[in-house]
């Protein structure tokens, strides 16, 4: 070896050395976690006689309207609402001017007691066959009592029509939660993903159905206007024998409902839609998921449906994380990463949201997929090939916050806050998608985690990255690029 190739080789190791050196450097100092200290309100429950529980007047006027997608790909509606004082009617009047309600569907009415609390009359209606991108307004109840909404149907599902989406986890009912549902209101989101823990009603002592109704009654204001997607927590289940209560989700079955057997699922517990750009997964963390269970073969042949030339945007939602550095709920997600994070990495799934943990993270790309019981691979590795893992449970229920976090923070943790708020997730097009997550104290101006998400199928494939090269620099210096 002569003389100049030695030193050009020494010069290289040197370069190489200073990479790696920069590198690992970087992935030290990103992780962030935050040590903003909110001032937020104490996790009690708004009394009943608030404002903002308040029923609406009238004879038997319909309360506690809420709506959410009815089909597979966004052309129907459920409506859902309660009456109190007898079962009336389950009819929905509709169509696409103010007043004029050319069009009608009828609905179905169920009622239950739990323990002793009896429920009102709930009523569920299908309205289908929409058109895409239209104003629908809606009339339910008679006479003086009726009342009036509307909603917005989304796009045609299609890889480059924008859409916007709220996320919101364990809201319950405290001034936090309303803090919260305020913001999200300001947000100019279309549709809410919600992570599950809804009303926190089970945690009265004999589980009272009151404040499942009051719940219904906050949330109205966005639920009558925009469908949520509902997924469910622990809060939902609501087992208990003490009181002769023996089955599982009851009040939340009768009041909650999903389009399920749109995506051939056999529970309401678990399902999927696609809306716009996105394909939607909700998963069930309190049923069984283990392999050959019903969620397991359902998640199997839904993950093969999924058509990322129609829908780039393949987000799963859930209420345990997978992946979660909060010293609350530490490691509970395990059990379901064993059996589902390889499948995550195999579709490249872009976005998993969970709640369940009352604080805000955001993971790194990363899997641990090759750990098994008899590999000696025990951490996270960086996977140019797996989701991003976010938990929003900041909701702000009356559980109060989980303000303890493992330290140091693990390699896989982004950043992290223990402070109340929601996201929202812009979808731009096939490949861009601007995230921000917003704790309550601040305006909508100043998003404090604010991400632009490369699309997972779009955005990391070389072949399809030439097709778009031109559009390669972005333009928005207000967003930090990180992935
Ligand atoms: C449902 O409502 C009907 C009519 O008011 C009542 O007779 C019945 O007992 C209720 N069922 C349950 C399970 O509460
Ligand atoms: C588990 O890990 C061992 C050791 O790395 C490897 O040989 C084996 O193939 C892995 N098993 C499975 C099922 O992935
Ligand atoms: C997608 O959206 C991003 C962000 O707005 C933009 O920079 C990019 O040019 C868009 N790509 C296409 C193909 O329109
Ligand atoms: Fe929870």
């Amino acid at each position: 070896m002569s003389k100049v190739s030695a030193l050009w080789n020494l010069h290289f190791q040197l370069l190489f050395l200073a990479l790696v050196l920069l590198c690992s450097l970087d992935g030290v100092f990103s992780r962030s976690t935050s040590s903003f200290v909110r001032s937020g309100f104490s996790s009690v429950d708004i009394p009943l006689d608030n404002k903002v529980f308040a029923v609406p007047k009238g004879y038997n006027a319909p309360q506690q309207v809420h709506i959410t997608q009815g089909d597979y790909d966004g052309k129907a509606v459920i409506i859902s609402w309660v009456t109190s004082e007898e079962p009336g009617s389950s009819k929905v009047f509709y169509g696409d001017i103010k007043g004029t309600y050319d069009k009608s569907a009828e609905g179905k009415t169920t009622n239950y007691t739990y323990y002793k609390y009896r429920s009102g009359y709930i009523h569920h209606c299908v309205v289908d066959g929409l058109e895409y991108e239209k104003k629908y307004y809606y009339k339910i109840g008679t006479g003086d009592s009726s009342r009036e909404f509307w909603f917005q149907t989304p796009p045609k599902i299609g890889p480059d029509v924008p859409y916007i989406f709220g996320i919101i986890g364990d809201l319950g009912q405290t001034y936090n939660s309303l803090s919260t549902f305020k913001h999200y209101l300001q947000s100019g989101a279309q549709s809410v993903l919600y992570l599950g823990d809804l009303s926190y009603a089970d945690r009265y002592e004999h589980m009272d159905g009151e404040r499942w109704d009051s719940w219904g009654r906050l949330v109205e204001r966005s639920a009558a206007y925009q469908p949520w997607i509902w997924s469910t927590g622990n809060h939902e289940i609501e087992y208990a024998p003490h009181l002769g209560e023996f089955s599982t989700f009851k009040q939340y079955l009768h009041r909650y409902t999903t389009p399920y057997m749109a995506s051939k699922s056999s529970s309401p517990l678990w399902y999927a839609i696609r809306r716009g750009p996105a394909h939607i997964i909700v998963l069930s963390s309190y049923s069984p998921f283990v392999k050959y269970t019903p969620q397991w073969l359902w998640l199997r042949d839904e993950l093969k449906q999924v058509d990322r030339e129609k829908t780039p945007w393949l987000i799963i939602t859930m209420h345990v994380p997978l992946y979660n550095s909060n010293s609350a709920h530490y490691m509970e997600g395990e059990s379901m990463r064993a059996v589902f994070e390889s499948w995550f990495v195999q579709y490249k799934v872009d976005l998993v949201f969970a709640g369940h943990v009352h604080a805000y993270e955001r993971s790194y790309r990363i899997s641990n997929i090759n750990y098994n019981i008899t590999s000696g691979s025990r951490y996270p590795v960086p996977d140019k090939s797996a989701p991003v893992y976010l938990t929003v449970g900041d909701g702000g229920n009356q559980e109060g916050m989980a303000g303890s976090y493992l330290d140091p923070q693990p390699d896989y943790s982004a950043f992290r806050e223990a402070s109340y708020g929601h996201s929202t997730l812009e979808l731009k097009n096939r490949t861009h998608a601007f995230y921000r997550w917003n704790r309550n104290d601040d305006g909508e101006q100043t998003p404090v985690d604010h991400v632009v998400f490369h699309n997972q199928y779009w955005a990391n494939n070389r072949r399809r990255r030439r097709l778009r090269k031109h559009h390669a620099s972005l333009d928005n210096m207000r967003y930090i690029q990180t992935y």
